[in-house]
C-alpha cells in the first residue's frame, strides 16, 4: 500500500497584500473530470536531453554539448540520450498508450539551422515535420519550446550569445522559420525555457551552459564572464528576443494560425523562514528577483524597483520602445515547479562590493528537506498553490501552464516509483484546488516523459514515467508505476484509488527489469 499521505496541515502566510491558506491533502478523491474540459494534461522532454543523434544529419554543437563534454562535468552527455531522433514513432506510440493530451518538446535550433544562422537544414526540417505529424495524427497536441538551453555554439563563439544584443535578430529569424514551417500544426509556442535560471545558472553561478561567471562568484572557476553584470544583461536580451519573436508571431502568424505564444520561468517560490518583518520582506524581495525580474517587464514594462535600486547601473534600462515591445508580449506563462524555498534576510550581502545577482537578493535560501524522499524534492504541494496565487494577484491572473513538475529519484533503483506517484498525486490535487479558487491554469505537464539526460546530474537521476535501459543497445523503454498511475488518471480514474495502485503493483511489465 502506498504510504498514507501527510495528514491535513495548515500553512497560513501573510505577505503584504497576499494571504494564502494552503493544505496538504490526500484523503479526498478527484479525477481529471474535475478539471475544466479543455484542461490539457501532458508530459515533456527537451531536444538535447532526449534526441541524441547529436552529430547526425547536419546538426551542429550547442552550448549544452560543450557543457556536457567539458572536463569538469562527469555526468555523461546527450550524444545518444534516448535516441528519440530515431525512435520518435515508438515514443509517440507510448504517449498514446499513456493517454497524453499533449507532448511538450523543444526544437533544436542547431539541427534546424546549423550554426544558428543561414539556410535551413532539410534533414532537421524533415525530422520536426515527422515528429509533429506523428503527434497530430494520434491526436496529441504539440507544445513547442524554441530554446531549451541549447543555443548554437557558433553564436556563443561569434558574439557571446545572450550577452550580445545581436542575439535578438538571430533568435527572431530562427523563430520565424519555426512559425512558418510548423505553425499550421503547432498552436502552443514557448520562446524560452526557464529564462531566470538560464540567466543565474549560466551567467552568475556558471554551473550550467554557457558556464560564464567571474571570481569570486560562481561555483566553479569560469574562463570568461562577469557575474556582477552578465546575469542582468543576458536576461535583458532574453526578454527582447522573446518579445521580438512574440511581436512577429502576433502580427504575421497568429491571425491565420490562431495559436498562442508564451514564456517560461522556474517558479522556485520563496516563503519566509520566520514571521519576522525582515524575513517576510526578504521572501517578497526574493520572489521579485526570481519572478518579478521577468514578469514585471512582461506585464508592466519595467524591472521591479527593488532590483533597479539594488543593481544600479548593472541592470540595463528599458528604452520606451523596448518597454512597449516587452509589455504584454505573451498569451500565457509556463512555469516549471518542483520545490519551494524558505528565506532569511541577509542584509550583510548588500555591504559586499562588488556584488553578483545572488548577493543583490540579500537573502539566505534554505530548502526544507524534511519529508523529502532520499535524493528527492521535499513534497510541498501548497508551494504550487502559492505560486499560482502569486501570479493571480500580482500579474492579473494570466493563462498559466505547469510546464514541468515531477519527482527526482536515483536512476537505477526501482520501477515501482511510489515517491513519484505520491508527488504527482498531491501536486495535481493542489493544482485542482487552485483552479477551483480561480487560477487561470490551463494545463499540466509532468517532467519527464522518459528518463532523459538531466542538466544537474546527467544520467544519475531520473524523473521519467518511462525508464530507459542505457545498457541495452535498443534503449528499451519500460513503464514505471508512475506511468500506470498517470495513465489511469488520464483515462478518468479517481485518485487516490486502490485500483490504480493495484494495477501498478501487479503489472507484469513492472518486473521485467531488475537492477
Ligand atoms: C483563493 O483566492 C482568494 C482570492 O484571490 C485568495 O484571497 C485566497 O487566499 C485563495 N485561497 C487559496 C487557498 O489560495
Ligand atoms: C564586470 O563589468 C563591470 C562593468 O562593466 C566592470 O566594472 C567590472 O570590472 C567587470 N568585472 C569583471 C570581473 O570583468
Ligand atoms: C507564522 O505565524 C502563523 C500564524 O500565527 C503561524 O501559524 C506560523 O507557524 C508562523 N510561521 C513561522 C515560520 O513561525
Ligand atoms: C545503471 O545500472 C547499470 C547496470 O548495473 C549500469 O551499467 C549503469 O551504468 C547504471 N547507470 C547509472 C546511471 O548508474
Ligand atoms: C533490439 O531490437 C532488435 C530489432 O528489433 C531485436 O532483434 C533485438 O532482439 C533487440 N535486442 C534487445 C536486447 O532487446
Amino acid at each position: 500500500m502506498v504510504r498514507v499521505l501527510t495528514a491535513l496541515s495548515l500553512v497560513l502566510l501573510s505577505l503584504n497584500s497576499i494571504e494564502i491558506a494552503g493544505k496538504v491533502v490526500g484523503a479526498e478523491k478527484y479525477s481529471r473530470h474535475d478539471f475544466p474540459a479543455d484542461f490539457v494534461f501532458g508530459s515533456g522532454t527537451s531536444a538535447y536531453q532526449v534526441e541524441g543523434a547529436a552529430n547526425e544529419d547536419g546538426r551542429t554543437p550547442t552550448i549544452f554539448d560543450t557543457f556536457a563534454h567539458s572536463a569538469t562535468w562527469l555526468g555523461g552527455n546527450g550524444d545518444v540520450a534516448c535516441d528519440q531522433y530515431h525512435k520518435y514513432k515508438e515514443d509517440v506510440q507510448l504517449m498514446v498508450d499513456t493517454g497524453l493530451d499533449a507532448y511538450r518538446f523543444s526544437i533544436s535550433w542547431a539541427r534546424l539551422i546549423p550554426n544558428g544562422r543561414g539556410p535551413v537544414n532539410p534533414k532537421g526540417l524533415e525530422y520536426y515535420n515527422n515528429l509533429i505529424n506523428e503527434l497530430v495524427k494520434h491526436g496529441i497536441q504539440p507544445h513547442v519550446t524554441l530554446l531549451h538551453i541549447d543555443l548554437p555554439q557558433a553564436l556563443e563563439d561569434e558574439y557571446g550569445g545572450f550577452v550580445n544584443r545581436r542575439i535578438v535578430r538571430d533568435f527572431k529569424a530562427y523563430a520565424e522559420v519555426c512559425f512558418q514551417e510548423f505553425g499550421d500544426r503547432v498552436l502552443h509556442w514557448t520562446t524560452m525555457n526557464e529564462g531566470n535560471i538560464f540567466s543565474v545558472g549560466g551567467y552568475d553561478l556558471g554551473e550550467s551552459p554557457p558556464q560564464r561567471c567571474s571570481f569570486p562568484f560562481g561555483l566553479f572557476r569560469c574562463e570568461r564572464g562577469n557575474s556582477t553584470t552578465e546575469p542582468y544583461i543576458a536576461a535583458h536580451n532574453i526578454l527582447l528576443a522573446h518579445a521580438s519573436a512574440a511581436a512577429l508571431y502576433k502580427k504575421k502568424y497568429q491571425p491565420k494560425q490562431h495559436g498562442f505564444i508564451g514564456f517560461n520561468l522556474l517558479s522556485l517560490m520563496f516563503l519566509p523562514a520566520t514571521n519576522s518583518t525582515a524575513d517576510l520582506s526578504a521572501s517578497q524581495r526574493a520572489n521579485e528577483f526570481f519572478i518579478g525580474w521577468f514578469m514585471d517587464p512582461l506585464v508592466f514594462g519595467d524591472y521591479p524597483e527593488i532590483m533597479k535600486r539594488t543593481a544600479g547601473n548593472r541592470i540595463p534600462k528599458f528604452t520606451k520602445v523596448e518597454s512597449r515591445l516587452v509589455k504584454g508580449s505573451f498569451d500565457f506563462i509556463g512555469i516549471n515547479h518542483y520545490a519551494t524555498g524558505y528565506v532569511q534576510d541577509n542584509p550583510s550581502n548588500l555591504k559586499r562590493e562588488p556584488r553578483d545577482f545572488v548577493a543583490d537578493m540579500a537573502v539566505k535560501v534554505m530548502i526544507n528537506a524534511e519529508d523529502a524522499p532520499p535524493d528527492g524534492f521535499p513534497v510541498m504541494p501548497w508551494g504550487l498553490q502559492f505560486t499560482l496565487e502569486y501570479f493571480k494577484q500580482l500579474y492579473d491572473n494570466p493563462p498559466m501552464y505547469i510546464h514541468e513538475n515531477g519527482q527526482r529519484t536515483d536512476r537505477n533503483t526501482t520501477l515501482i516509483d511510489t515517491s513519484r506517484v505520491e508527488y504527482m498525486q498531491v501536486f495535481i490535487e493542489s493544482l485542482l484546488d487552485s483552479v477551483r479558487n480561480g487560477s487561470n491554469a490551463r494545463g499540466y505537464f509532468s517532467w519527464s516523459f522518459l528518463d532523459v539526460f538531466e542538466i544537474m546530474d546527467g544520467y544519475r537521476s531520473s524523473y521519467g514515467l518511462y525508464y530507459v535501459d542505457l545498457d541495452d543497445p535498443n534503449l528499451t523503454r519500460y513503464p514505471k508505476f508512475s506511468q500506470h498511475w498517470y495513465s489511469a488518471f488520464l483515462k478518468g480514474a479517481s485518485i487516490p484509488s486502490d485500483d490504480v495502485i493495484r494495477l501498478g503493483k501487479n503489472s507484469d511489465t513492472l518486473s521485467t527489469v531488475s537492477f
